[in-house]
């Protein structure tokens, strides 16, 4: 989304509050009810770039539906996880890293074989399968679970800046987007943070519930982004309307 059409939504909103709910656009429900998987287990490889060539990342993944939407992998998470196996197999070596709603730990979990110190964070009822999924995959020297539930006061431990902050299909509940801004704002001090948000656009669940147009007018409160163009699978996840944004903090 660029900032421009947020601000011709704004100045539409302002002429007709009520707009929103009188669209007739074909509706996406998103996530749609998670696709009941209990106790599955799959495996997914990721391109490894970097100078040598590096064999594929394996993440070994438990799933299950039953916690909530976050018990399975959703396409944004694979798209970040890809762009980030990209850089190599080093690329994150000394580099501390947080991640939002991570549901699997998918996206953690490969920051972690990059060499990264890597907190993956949750609410309470998926953290039993992050942990898990931790185990799975050997990483619990370098990666970390915790609860961490947007909008509430975020403990002194994932409270230090990270060098990396992301979030994969995080975009998608109405009430949660002031929670999640909150929470990103909270983390974010000044320009330290690399901050990869990646996301599938979506219409709208009902008619109470708008489209992510919402959560862009909230964001750009405290944030710009842009694109991320040096992904050369830009065109591909494009086309299944996923953007993967870069955002800086304001000054
Ligand atoms: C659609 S899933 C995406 C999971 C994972 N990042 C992926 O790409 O596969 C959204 C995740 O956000 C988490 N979530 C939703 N609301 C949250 C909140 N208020 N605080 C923390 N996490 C939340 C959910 O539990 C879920 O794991």
């Amino acid at each position: 989304m660029q900032l421009s059409e947020i601000a011709q939504d704004e100045e539409l909103d302002a002429l007709d509050p009520l707009r929103h709910l009188r669209q007739e656009d074909t509706l996406e429900l998103l996530p749609p009810q998670p696709i009941s998987i209990q106790n599955g287990r799959i495996q997914l490889e990721f391109p490894s770039g970097g100078t040598n060539s590096e064999s594929s990342i394996v993440i070994k993944l438990a799933v299950d539906s039953s916690p909530g939407c976050g018990g399975i992998a959703w396409p944004a998470g694979e798209v970040l996880a890809t762009y980030l196996a990209r850089r190599g197999r080093e690329s994150l070596r000394g580099k501390t890293i947080l991640e939002l709603g991570s549901g699997t730990g998918l996206v953690g979990l490969v920051a972690g074989i990059l060499g990264g110190s890597v907190w993956i964070t949750d609410q309470s009822p998926l953290l039993e399968n992050m942990v898990r999924n931790v185990e799975i995959n050997d990483l619990s020297h370098c990666v970390s679970v915790a609860e961490l539930n947007w909008g509430e006061p975020i403990s002194q431990e994932l409270s230090r800046p990270a060098d990396m902050i992301l979030a994969a299909d995080c975009v998608y509940s109405e009430p949660a987007f002031p929670l999640l801004v909150k929470t990103l704002d909270d983390l974010v001090h000044g320009d330290s943070s690399e901050v990869l948000l990646c996301y599938k656009k979506r219409r709208k669940a009902s008619f109470l519930s708008p489209a992510d147009k919402r959560f862009f007018t909230l964001l750009k409160k405290k944030f710009t982004w842009v694109e991320v163009e040096d992904d050369p699978n830009h065109q591909i996840y494009a086309h299944e309307a996923i953007s993967l944004l870069r955002l800086s903090k304001k000054h």
